[in-house]
């Protein structure tokens, strides 16, 4: 089954073309971060515009890459929440256009649900049931898994999401947007020498709580910039990304133990951080839990992991057949 994706819920117009759900034919990716770095973070407005720009190029561009005619798709999907809602009426649009148009079946899909379904293209072999951590720049979900599309949520954040914090803390660093990958760079060259509050990390509920740790960093900066004292960025870096650490893996960890599972799968684009990467491989060796997350490429938004979702979700029959834009669409 040919499935054609489109994905452009916030600063990057792509479209993708699978096979089966997990075979990516193409995957084209325009992104508009160069664009946003001058403001130092999303402008939606640009956004919908460069959406505009860029998705008949991408749609062509993925064609073209796949080696397919239109009459081979199966099914046209495209993201419709959540995101900023006139970056998503833009590719939803042109995915109903098409569907229209080539008279074929259309799905709209949930922007957390593919983040998952990322980590079936890169590991053939993933099933469910297993824990899902979603970390990305406007979601923080951890969710079990049951089946490829039944998510029981069990914490969410109850302030900013991972990668805000991250994005937050390097704009008051003076790091360039997006921060994560800044801060992650950073953290290798330093040591972890100021403590951070690991907020909520003891409490029973799953939730995640990150604007406490990024006040307790901005407050860090502000008294060493008052004292006219130096502040060392790797130092920096690395206390906020371990406090981000700990709190993450405590949690999931701990959920994985309580639904008595083995897997724990990482998603979104902070699940590219090497350092949680590494901490939760760390873990899951003593512990004997298998810790799976996608390839860099599929870790930030994408349209190859829209396709996947949409393909689990028509072939569960049990889709919603909603197909308008949902800003605040929740998993
Ligand atoms: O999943 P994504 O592309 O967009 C959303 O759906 O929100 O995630 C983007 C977020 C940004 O906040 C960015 O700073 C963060 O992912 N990110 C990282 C890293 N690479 C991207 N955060 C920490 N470490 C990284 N290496
Ligand atoms: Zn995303």
């Amino acid at each position: 089954m040919i499935t054609l994706a489109i994905e452009s819920s916030c600063d990057e117009t792509s479209c993708a073309l699978l096979k089966d759900g997990r075979e990516v034919l193409a995957n084209i990716i325009a992104s508009q971060i160069d664009t946003h770095k001058k403001y130092g973070g999303v402008v939606p407005e640009i956004a919908s515009r460069q959406h505009v720009e860029a998705i008949n190029t991408v749609i062509n561009e993925a064609m073209a890459k796949s080696n397919l005619t239109f009459e081979d798709i199966d099914l046209i999907s495209a993201t419709r929440g959540p995101g900023l809602i006139g970056a998503l009426l833009v590719g939803l649009s042109a995915g109903k256009a098409l569907a229209l148009g080539l008279n074929k079946p259309f799905l709209g899909i949930n922007h957390i649900m593919g983040h998952v379904c990322a980590n079936y293209i890169v590991h053939k072999d993933l099933k469910p049931p297993f824990i899902g951590l979603i970390i990305s720049g406007g979601h923080t979900y951890l969710i079990e898994v049951k089946d490829f599309i039944d998510f029981k949520i069990y914490g969410t954040t109850v302030d900013d999401a991972a990668g805000e914090a991250f994005d937050k803390v390097a704009r008051a660093m003076n790091l360039p947007y997006p921060g994560g990958p800044v801060i992650d760079r950073l953290a290798k060259d330093g040591k972890e020498t100021i403590s951070f509050p690991r907020v909520m990390i003891k409490e029973d509920s799953y939730n995640f709580s990150f604007s406490g740790l990024k006040t307790a960093v901005l407050n860090y900066i502000n008294q060493k910039n008052q004292k006219g004292e130096e502040i060392i960025k790797e130092d920096l870096a690395k206390s906020f990304q371990e406090a981000v650490v700990d709190v993450l893996v405590e949690k999931t960890f701990r959920l994985t133990y309580e639904k008595n599972m083995d897997i724990i799968v990482l998603s979104g684009g902070v699940s590219a951080n090497s350092r949680i990467r590494e901490a939760f491989e760390e873990k899951g060796k003593k512990e004997g839990i298998k810790i799976y997350y996608p390839t860099l490429d599929l870790c930030t938004d994408n349209a190859a992991m829209i396709g996947s979702a949409a393909y689990y979700l028509y072939k569960s029959g049990k889709y919603d057949t909603n197909t308008f834009a949902d800003p605040n669409l929740s998993l």
